[in-house]
Formats: structure tokens, C-alpha cells, sequence
């Protein structure tokens, strides 16, 4: 299928590794350019460049340095020629809901959802003057269900869909759609030290608790990073332009009810 989006421009935020990697590997395999930016600048890992296939550029940003993020936002804001975004980046600490320190929370929304929105902001002009734009937001599972000893992932990625959904509704006149992915539980870093964390808390093995992991997933596995990277592409392409203000789960069928 020819997804209409060869020739665009992408940025990807949270690209060296994991499920941003994987979306900005998919998307060049349809021809569009990528930034790929994260705190090392390092290149996600692609394959030899084939023919028709878009360009991998990386930068190095600390989404969570306000100031870097400031001066990324008013480079593109002025360049104005993005016309896929997609948000991702690292996900918070683990830990309950009660007793979290205020500055636990600060630095949790500061890093992960305000980055988010002034990146947004920073390319919706181009977007809405071109009358085309996709903006991709990478949330979780917990959105929908709360996963247990992951409060500031649950609470701040809740926050973020309130403003996506938000957002949707005032850009759609012009052509952009605003849409998040929930990824369940897909094979990456991320999720392995999160096993290792609960192996730890819990007293078990790695392997025991990725067992009782996979045992919820209806589809008895997890996900591989290239399955949430193709959820992101149709996402991002002309055919998905009738689907905004939407929450996607990639997820195996782990999210029960919704
Ligand atoms: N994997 C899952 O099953 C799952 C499920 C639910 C939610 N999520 C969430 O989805 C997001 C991506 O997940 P993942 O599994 O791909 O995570 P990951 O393996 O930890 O990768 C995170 C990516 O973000 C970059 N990054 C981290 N902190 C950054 C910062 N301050 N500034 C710029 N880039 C930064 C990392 O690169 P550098 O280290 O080079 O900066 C890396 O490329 C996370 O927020 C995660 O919590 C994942």
C-alpha cells in the first residue's frame, strides 16, 4: 500500500532506541525524512539505505533541558516545514501514587509532557498553513488502566491525552490530525528494566515476572517495537486522515473493556 507520505518531513522525538526507533525506521521505509532526536543523538539502527527510502538524520536534545527544548522549538517554528510529529521520549520512574515528592512530579511533567507541547506548538504553524499535518503521541496502556506502581507514567500520560484530545478538535479545520498510540507491553529497554525493577521489588526472577507478564496479554506475547512502528505509520499517513482525537491501543489485547 502506498501511504502517500514519501517526500514529507518527520520529526521523532525519543528515536535512538525502542519504539521510537522503530517509527522513525518505518517511516523512512516510506520515503520520509527523519529527525531523529534524543539525549545521545545516537542514529536508531537501520538497515542499508534502499532505493526510495527517506532519509535518517540525528540530533542530540534533552527534551528535558527547557531551554534546549525552547531553542529546538524556535529553529522549526521558523523553518515551519515539519509535517509529521511524533512525541515519544523516556518514560518516568516507577513508584506508587501516594507519597511521591512534589519535585518527583515536576521533574516527571516537565520532562515528558511540556516538551511535548512546545515541540507541538512550534510546528503546528507550517501545518496549518499547508492545510495537511500529522501529530502522533506515544502514551501507554495506563491511560485506560492504571498500572499498578506506575503513578507518574499513569497521571502525567492522562494529562497529555486530555491536552491531545484537546488539541484535535482546534486543528482539525486545517488538516491535521492529532492521535495517540498505547503501546501495552512491546519488547524494548524500557520494558526490560521494568521487569527487572519488579523482579526486584518482588523478590522473583526476570523471567518469572515477564512470564506472569505475558500470561494477561490475550495474545500470550509481547509486542515487537516493528508493530507499533506500523501503528505510527498508518497514523501518519494520507489514508488515516479521517482519524483524529483518537487513543490506539498496540497492546495484544491487554487493555480490558474500552
Ligand atoms: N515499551 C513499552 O511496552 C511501553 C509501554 C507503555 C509506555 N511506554 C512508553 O513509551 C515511551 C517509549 O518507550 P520505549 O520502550 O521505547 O523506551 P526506551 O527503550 O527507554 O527508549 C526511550 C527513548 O527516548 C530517548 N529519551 C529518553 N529520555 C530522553 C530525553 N530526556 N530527551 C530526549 N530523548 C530521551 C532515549 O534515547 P537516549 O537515551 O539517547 O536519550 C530512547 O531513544 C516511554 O515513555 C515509555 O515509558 C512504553
Amino acid at each position: 500500500m502506498d501511504f502517500g507520505i514519501a517526500g514529507k518531513k518527520a520529526i521523532v522525538l525519543g528515536a535512538s532506541r525502542g519504539l521510537g526507533a522503530a517509527i522513525g525506521r518505518a517511516l523512512a521505509e516510506e520515503g520520509v525524512n527523519v529527525l531523529a532526536v534524543s539525549r545521545s543523538g545516537a542514529m536508531p539502527a537501520v538497515s542499508e539505505n534502499g532505493a526510495g527510502r527517506g532519509a535518517i538524520t540525528a540530533r542530540a536534545i534533552d527534551l528535558s533541558d527547557p531551554d534546549a527544548v525552547d531553542a529546538f522549538a524556535a529553529e522549526q517554528k521558523e523553518r515551519a516545514d515539519v509535517d509529521i510529529l511524533i512525541n515519544n521520549s523516556g518514560g518516568p520512574k516507577p513508584g506508587p501514587a501516594r507519597d511521591q515528592p512534589r519535585s518527583e512530579w515536576m521533574y516527571a511533567f516537565g520532562g515528558m509532557a511540556c516538551p511535548f507541547f512546545t515541540v507541538t506548538d512550534a510546528v503546528l504553524d507550517g501545518m496549518t498553513k499547508r492545510n495537511w499535518g500529522r501529530i502522533v503521541t506515544v502514551g501507554s496502556s495506563g491511560i485506560v488502566q492504571p498500572i499498578p506502581n506506575l503513578a507518574l507514567s499513569n497521571a502525567i500520560r492522562s494529562a497529555i491525552a486530555g491536552w491531545s484530545k484537546t488539541l484535535a478538535a482546534e486543528v482539525a479545520p486545517f488538516g491535521v490530525t492529532v492521535n495517540m498510540l498505547l503501546p501495552g507491553r512491546i519488547d524494548t529497554d524500557r520494558l526490560r528494566e521494568l521487569d527487572q525493577a519488579a523482579a526486584q521489588r518482588t523478590g522473583t526472577s526476570v523471567e518469572e515476572v515477564a512470564r506472569a507478564s505475558r500470561a494477561r496479554i490475550p495474545a500470550g506475547r509481547y509486542g515487537n517495537p516493528e508493530e507499533f512502528g506500523a501503528a505510527a505509520v498508518f497514523l501518519s499517513s494520507q489514508q488515516a486522515a479521517y482519524i483524529t482525537g483518537s487513543k490506539i491501543p498496540v497492546d495484544g489485547g491487554l487493555i480490558a473493556g474500552q
